[in-house]
């Protein structure tokens, strides 16, 4: 195996970093990131291999209740990253910097930035493309990995009028323009969310970085799902990209159901349940 075993489908002893992630590129591998928010879910993804995991602001609709990401706050996914840095070995971690904590002014991106580095984080993600390039660029200067987002941005979910297809028509070149723009300034690699197949094929051959899809076809370096999403715990059939691996939701229903029902009917705890 080369390095890191493989983006590690080897045994490894020390955490991917951004430049394995380029090298993985370069040999033309492809790579898988989740979400996770948690030390459950981050200690047993490290385990199974996922070489980056993205505290997603998507806590925002799978942790906090939201409706949307927009609500979501720094305060609130710094314990989250803190978590989900601290209960893994190998995986590079990814905050995702949260609506209004970064589009002030590079100083508003590199201070909340900090606070995500100083809890664990080796990377941190955000929305935009030229209009973020000033935050780009001084934090990757001061020693922050900067993974970008194009495409559907959710926290623009208000002026982009709901969670559509990005990219047709003539939003795609600028979407193209955005897209080198951010690899100038920086940044490591690139999210693209909900835009057309070829228009992703089109960026990930015209960009060095890698290109990390989301509802974005095959073309990708990488793909990400929201754990919640993949492992069929969250409701109804969810976006057309989406592939649920798992049902959670019913297996975890099911067993919550039962408990209650052994615990109504006197049948939990049983005596080899108890101390003598
Ligand atoms: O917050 C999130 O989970 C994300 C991914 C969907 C890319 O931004």
């Amino acid at each position: 195996m080369t390095e890191l075993a493989s983006l590690y489908g080897g045994i490894t002893t020390r955490r991917v970093t951004v430049r394995d992630l380029q090298l993985a590129k370069d040999r033309g591998e492809r790579w898988a990131m989740t979400t996770s928010y948690d030390m459950l879910t981050a200690a047993l993804f490290d385990e199974a291999g996922i070489p980056v995991l993205l505290v997603g602001d998507s806590a925002g609709n799978n942790v906090l209740g939201y409706e949307t990401t927009v609500p979501v706050t720094l305060e609130e996914m710094v314990p989250l990253v803190r978590a989900v840095a601290r209960s893994t070995s190998r995986s590079l971690v990814v905050g995702d910097l949260p609506f209004g904590s970064y589009q002030g002014s590079p100083e508003q991106a590199l201070s909340s930035a900090v606070r995500f580095m100083q809890v664990g984080a080796q990377a941190v993600k955000l929305e935009g493309g030229r209009r973020v390039l000033p935050q780009v660029e001084l934090l990757v200067e001061s020693g922050v990995p900067v993974m970008g987002h194009l495409g559907l941005t959710p926290q623009s979910v208000n002026t982009l009028g709901g969670y559509r297809v990005q990219g047709r028509g003539d939003q795609g070149d600028r979407l193209i323009q955005d897209a080198l723009a951010l690899q100038d300034a920086g940044a490591f690699a690139v999210v693209l969310e909900v835009v057309p197949g070829d228009l992703a094929e089109r960026v990930t051959k015209e960009l060095a970085i890698p290109t990390i899809g989301i509802g974005a076809g095959a073309g990708c370096d990488a793909q990400v799902l929201v754990w919640t999403d993949l492992a069929g715990l969250t409701p109804g059939p969810g976006p057309k990209f989406l592939k649920r691996y798992a049902d959670l939701r019913t297996v975890l229903g099911e067993a919550v159901r039962e408990y209650a029902d052994d615990v109504r009917e006197g049948r939990y705890p049983a005596p080899e349940h108890g101390y003598s």
